[in-house]
């Protein structure tokens, strides 16, 4: 008889291996494997084959089509991620690291439906039904629109055992569920420890089985470890119709929601909240928010960065010290490491910056994170600013993809970007010669020089030099 051998499952992507791995070969991510022993029913070979006859097919201009009808969650940045509403029967995860508001946001939605008239069914495996009411209390208290009685209606449901989860789904059918988290939930069928990939696919299965069954809109709760990657969740993706990421840093009361995966509408789009002591509060316009009061300070730069089909401007802030080691260091936060590293060659390399000694950090203001290819220009005007401690005159700010031969490149969306940027006063923006004719053709607004930069070195000497 052979010996059941056991499994090493990557935590963060799924991937198994017949033997132990320090980092998984497929995410790169490091002491993620851990053992998980086979279930004992074996697979798909347990289902015979000759189970019933053929099922019938159909043509597709005989299938009755889908209402696309939209259920309001009551929060206009969480509607406009998931791309209008809630959909009939799908089933949405929500990431996020522990603390960053996922159970506040999804009960403020369960309340307003609830409020709405909609049955809701809160299932916590985190929390006692009391902890719930005491900030349920809270939220309520924080947003004078709702009803006194509003989350009266609301069913809680304190329990771990998926198959107890399951049966009070069956049985009170509510329109829309919350499971906070899967992480909690474990299944007597399965063997592993909950919280392991093996009970978390488990878990998962079962709920989005009864949930498309029963019609129920399921929202599930999913905790992504410290180095961004969701426990499991990520092997999920494909079973759930939508993933929403929670990002945000907790020293920051703000929050950006950005959908992943959207089966039922764009992931472009993204929902910005504010933590407040009465909860989470949208931020319908939160191009200003991510940057610092007062005058110019060296060092900062404000770029306009695209997050979906709104501009932000986000302060790009660098700090250039001399360093007394012998790898000098290059720190960033909300802004990619590598394209920091790369920014810094070009600066050196076709700027004749001397940065080669100097240890430098690159943020973001308010927890933003910038992905954007337009923040180039901006942060290596940061850096050099930095460098020379001199601020950039005020009322400057910069976009430009900036290429390894220092040309500053076309950045698309120029005249949104604009837009925002002469809304909130800014007198001079420098951008590529592209972008500058393309604003143009669409009717560049009056009050603000536009400037075309060809290259990096005439960007950074002819604004701080
Ligand atoms: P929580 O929703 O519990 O996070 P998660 O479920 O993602 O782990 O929110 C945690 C933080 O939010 C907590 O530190 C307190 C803060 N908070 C507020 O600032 N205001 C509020 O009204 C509430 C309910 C929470
Ligand atoms: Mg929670």
């Amino acid at each position: 008889m052979g010996r059941t051998r056991s499994l090493y499952v990557c935590s963060a992507c799924g991937y198994e291996s017949p033997r132990w791995l320090g980092r998984c070969p497929s995410c790169s991510t490091w002491n993620t494997l851990a053992e998980e022993r086979p279930a004992p029913s074996a697979g798909p070979g347990a289902v015979p084959r000759d189970a019933g006859p053929p099922p019938e097919t159909v043509r597709l201009d005989e299938v009755v089509e889908m209402a696309d009808e939209r259920l309001s969650t009551g929060l206009g940045e969480l509607d406009r991620v998931l791309g209008g509403g809630l959909v009939t029967g799908s089933v949405v995860l929500i990431g996020g690291e522990p603390g960053i508001g996922k159970s506040t946001l999804l009960l403020q939605a369960l309340m307003q439906l609830e409020a709405a008239g909609v049955s809701t069914l809160l299932v916590s495996g985190e929390e006692s039904p009391g902890q719930v009411k005491l900030r349920a209390r809270r939220l309520a208290a924080g947003r004078g629109g709702l009803r006194p009685s509003a989350p009266g209606g609301l069913r809680l449901l304190t329990e771990t055992q998926v198959e107890r989860v399951v049966g009070a789904l069956e049985r009170e059918r509510p329109a829309v569920c919350v499971v906070d988290s899967v992480q909690t939930l474990w299944s007597a069928v399965s063997s592993s420890a909950p919280g392991s990939v093996a009970q978390v696919r488990e878990v998962t299965g079962r709920l989005v089985r009864v949930a498309k069954a029963e019609g129920v809109i399921l929202l599930l709760v999913g905790h992504v470890t410290k180095d961004g990657y969701l426990a499991g969740p990520r092997v999920l993706e494909h079973m759930v119709d939508a993933v929403l990421a929670f990002e945000g840093d907790r020293d920051h009361a703000y929050r950006i929601l950005r959908a992943a995966k959207n089966r039922f509408g764009s992931t472009n789009e993204v929902g910005v909240f504010e933590m407040t002591p009465g909860g989470l509060e949208g931020v319908p316009d939160p191009s200003g928010i991510f940057r610092e009061e007062g005058p110019p300070a060296s060092g900062a730069a404000v770029v306009p960065a695209l997050e979906g089909s709104r501009c932000m401007l986000a302060e790009v802030q660098a700090l250039v010290v001399s360093s007394s080691l012998a790898a000098p260091r290059r720190v960033t936060r909300g802004i990619d490491h590598n394209r920091v590293s790369m920014l810094t060659a070009v600066l050196m390399r076709r700027a004749g910056l001397k940065l080669g000694d100097c240890d430098i950090f690159v943020n973001t203001a308010g927890g933003l994170t910038v992905e954007d290819p337009a923040a180039d220009l901006g942060v290596c005007l940061a850096v050099a600013s930095s460098l020379w401690d001199r601020p950039l005159p005020e009322g400057v700010a910069a976009l430009g993809e900036v290429s390894l031969t220092g040309r500053v490149r076309y950045v698309s969306r120029g005249a949104l970007r604009l837009r925002e940027l002469e809304q909130r006063g800014f007198k001079r923006v420098l951008m590529p010669a592209r972008t500058l004719e393309e604003v143009r053709q669409h009717g560049a607004p009056k009050g603000v020089k536009l400037q075309a930069v060809a290259d990096i070195g005439e960007a950074v000497r002819g604004t701080i030099g």
